[in-house]
């Protein structure tokens, strides 16, 4: 049975990725950065099978079957995998010839499409390695990422694990706009992130047709381009290396400030940002200027960063957590039990408290459940393989 599984992280840019230059093989007009979190909290599984006895290509998302459309993007990934499997049998005659066979893949999310995280990310480099694991191809996570990209541009920072830069590149066949890792997880796995799940009813503008129109329209646009990202990325990179928290939170704030400041600038204005949102803005900035104060060691100890949405993602040292956490919940009272992964708060649960020298009245005190859920993880590694026991198609290769 020729079958592979593996799961794939989430990842949270710091510089973003905002327009495209060529919209069919995804090729961006900036690079961009981000942290991959652990798949031990958020992740999709994907299994891939191959069987002469399967008769089109068929793909499961979260057990409800989705159309291959012929020239889509998830087509294009599957047609781009079986290349190099093609290429993997020319060289050697003894391989089965598995690209000529179609496909069955099913992917399950382990968190809520609710929680609004994007899961095209993990889903299309989980999509990625489990097709590279079946074609037992040989390509390094950079190759691999090449692919993913087509299938949505965040998704080829999935590939690799820790700290990603996502290179724009020159070419016009792309073969130059890939991931490459900055740094492994382990050179800095003191960077925690706190996910503060925001209630959004509204159906907002995708990140696709939004940063087209923002191509189209924002002069803000061309000035982050060539006069504000290039920078940042050496800027970010270089505090990533000396692991340099407070310039890595100052850096990432301002791109994600910046991000929405190019939507507002698009016309029709995109807001993804809602007063939530804002609010906890509010609050990290002032949390940061207490740490900024000599007394308190003159560094900023927590950064906010907003992708196309309302909800917040908070990087912080794993020793601030607790703080921060304590600070949310104060400002924002949870209906939901806080699910501690890492285990900060006992059995008396979450406390809601504020640091000395807090000022208060930056932010009221919302209503319960405005931060719908908090979801606490950490830096992570990229796609893992996991053993047949883990597959999500079952024998008769359909999902379980
Ligand atoms: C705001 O990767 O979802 O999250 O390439 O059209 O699929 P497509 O877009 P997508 O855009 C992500 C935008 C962002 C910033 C980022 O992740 O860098």
């Amino acid at each position: 049975m020729f079958t592979a599984t593996t799961t794939a992280p989430v990842n949270i840019a710091c510089i973003k990725y905002w327009g495209k230059r060529d919209t069919k093989l995804i090729l961006p007009t900036n690079s961009s950065l981000s942290v991959t979190l652990d798949q031990d909290h958020l992740r999709s599984t994907t299994t891939s099978r191959a069987d002469l006895t399967f008769t089109k290509d068929r793909l499961w998302l979260n057990g409800v079957e989705e159309e291959i459309k012929p020239v889509g993007r998830m087509a294009t990934c599957i047609a781009e995998m079986k290349r190099l499997r093609k290429e993997l049998v020319e060289k050697d005659s003894s391989a089965p010839p598995l690209s000529t066979y179609f496909v069955h893949i099913a992917s399950f999310n382990n968190f809520p499409t609710a929680a609004g995280l994007a899961s095209s990310a993990s889903g299309f480099a989980a999509l990625t390695a489990s097709l590279a694991a079946l074609y037992e191809l040989p390509s390094p996570p950079t190759e691999l990422s090449l692919i993913a990209r087509q299938g949505s541009g965040s998704a080829c920072r999935s590939l690799l694990g820790g700290f990603v830069a996502w290179n724009a590149g020159t070419l016009d066949s792309g073969l130059d706009s890939h991931a490459v890792q900055i740094a492994p997880e382990t050179h800095w796995p003191d960077i925690h992130a706190l996910i503060c799940v925001v209630s959004d009813t509204k159906k907002g503008t995708s990140s696709t047709s939004g940063m087209q129109r923002t191509v189209e329209t924002s002069p803000l646009l061309q000035h982050r381009i060539k006069h504000v990202v290039p920078q940042r990325m050496q800027d970010i990179s270089a505090a990533i290396l000396a692991k340099d928290f407070d310039r890595f939170a100052e850096i990432t704030m301002a791109d994600s400030n910046q991000f929405h400041a190019v939507c507002l600038d698009t016309s029709p204005p995109i807001f993804y940002m809602n007063d939530v949102s804002r609010a906890i803005i509010a609050v990290i900035e002032e949390y940061n200027r207490v740490g900024l104060l000599p007394e308190n060691g003159g560094k900023r100890k927590a950064a906010y960063t907003y992708d196309a949405g309302p909800n917040a993602v908070i990087y912080a040292p794993a020793a601030h957590i607790k703080e921060i956490i304590s600070m949310i919940v104060h400002f924002f009272p949870q209906q939901e039990t806080f699910n501690d992964p890492f285990g900060l708060f006992g059995a008396a649960g979450v406390t809601a408290t504020l640091a000395p020298s807090f000022n208060a009245n930056v932010a009221k005190i919302w209503e319960a459940g405005s931060v719908k859920s908090l979801i606490h993880t950490k830096v992570g590694d990229g796609p893992r393989r996991l053993g047949q026991e883990h597959s999500v198609l079952g024998d008769d290769g359909f999902p379980k």
